[in-house]
């Protein structure tokens, strides 16, 4: 954790600071907020030959961690974009980074005292208040959760309750934010659009020109290995299919797509008839300790792949 003084503001102000003149060890883009299933940070260099060289107009469809939208949003600060999944709890964070975050910090700073002085009974505490009122509680919330529950995940029951235990962290060891990169969060999302909305209708709306990084819940390598529940309804064959077909049409209009998916049979015939890549991931999300290491995944375009930078 890095040094948070008591007060929100100053902390704020200090990072602001920071963010605005980054010296030598701070980062320069801000880095996702959230530990999310299927991130994107450990890719980004290998994603980069694949970027289109200028970007007016950006959306993704399923935002999660947000690694590539922070990553393009340096390197184009001008680019419009608008943000879109269908967790709910997500867009809210996303909202209250953008527009409220001292009120945040400070929700954050509390649900770490507790933390630190109560440990597990705070965390089962806070996990059952399925509902808490306003925006800032329910973002401040969601990154406590995610910050200290079982590997990162965010995974709800069939009415919607997050499930997940706690994780084995030292509650002393425990860091929910660093204040420099939640005010750089916020900056970059500043002017954009966070929409709580189903895939289908933000790629169809997408226009020629726009540029969509789509990255679905993946289709599962074995019918074990099927963690598709982000949020309440599942992530099938059928909702692939239908993906592929949008994907498609938008591709007839001129919409620029890259898309990343596992890499299956099942994956390269739905892409087939368009460009079809590779990368090399290693797996995070794998409760089987043994498929642990690097695995193939695919990236499918919908333009030429740019000449190497
Ligand atoms: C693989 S994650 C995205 C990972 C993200 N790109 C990152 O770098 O962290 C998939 C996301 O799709 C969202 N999702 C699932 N079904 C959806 C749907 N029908 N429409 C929109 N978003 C959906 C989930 O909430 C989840 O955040």
């Amino acid at each position: 954790m890095p040094n948070v003084p008591r007060q929100p503001e100053l902390a704020l102000k200090r990072a602001a600071s920071r963010a605005a003149r980054p010296g030598p060890t701070e980062p320069r883009e801000a880095q996702p907020f959230l530990k999310w299933a299927g991130g994107k940070s450990q890719l980004l260099a290998q994603f980069e030959p694949f970027f289109p060289t200028t970007i007016r107009s950006y959306a993704e469809p399923f935002v999660g961690g947000g690694a590539v939208f922070f990553h393009l949003k340096a390197r184009f600060p001008r680019m419009r974009a608008a943000l879109h999944d269908n967790n709910p709890e997500l867009i809210n964070c996303y909202t209250v980074v953008r527009d409220e975050v001292p009120a945040l910090m400070k929700r954050l700073d509390e649900h770490l005292a507790e933390f630190r002085a109560r440990g597990e009974t705070y965390y089962y505490e806070t996990r059952r208040l399925h509902r808490p009122a306003g925006p800032v509680e329910r973002a401040a919330r969601m990154i406590f959760l995610n910050k200290t529950c079982y590997n990162g995940l965010w995974r709800v029951n069939g009415k919607g309750e997050f499930n997940v235990p706690i994780g084995s962290y030292r509650p002393d060891r425990v860091s929910l934010y660093d204040p420099a990169n939640l005010v750089a969060a916020s900056a970059a999302l500043q002017n954009l659009e966070l929409k709580v909305q189903d895939f289908r209708e933000t790629i169809n709306k997408a226009e020629k020109g726009d540029f969509l990084y789509i990255d679905p819940p993946y289709y599962p390598l074995s019918r074990t290995a099927n963690f598709t529940s982000y949020t309440q309804e599942d992530f099938g064959p059928k909702e692939q299919a239908e993906l592929t077909k949008c994907v498609v049409e938008a591709a007839k209009r001129g919409v620029l797509i890259m898309l990343s998916n596992s890499d299956t049979p099942e994956t390269r015939d739905l892409y087939s008839h368009l460009t079809v890549d590779s990368v090399q991931a290693r797996r995070a999300v794998n409760c089987d300790g043994a498929k642990r290491g690097r695995i193939s995944e695919l990236v499918v375009l919908t333009y030429p792949k740019p000449h190497a930078r």
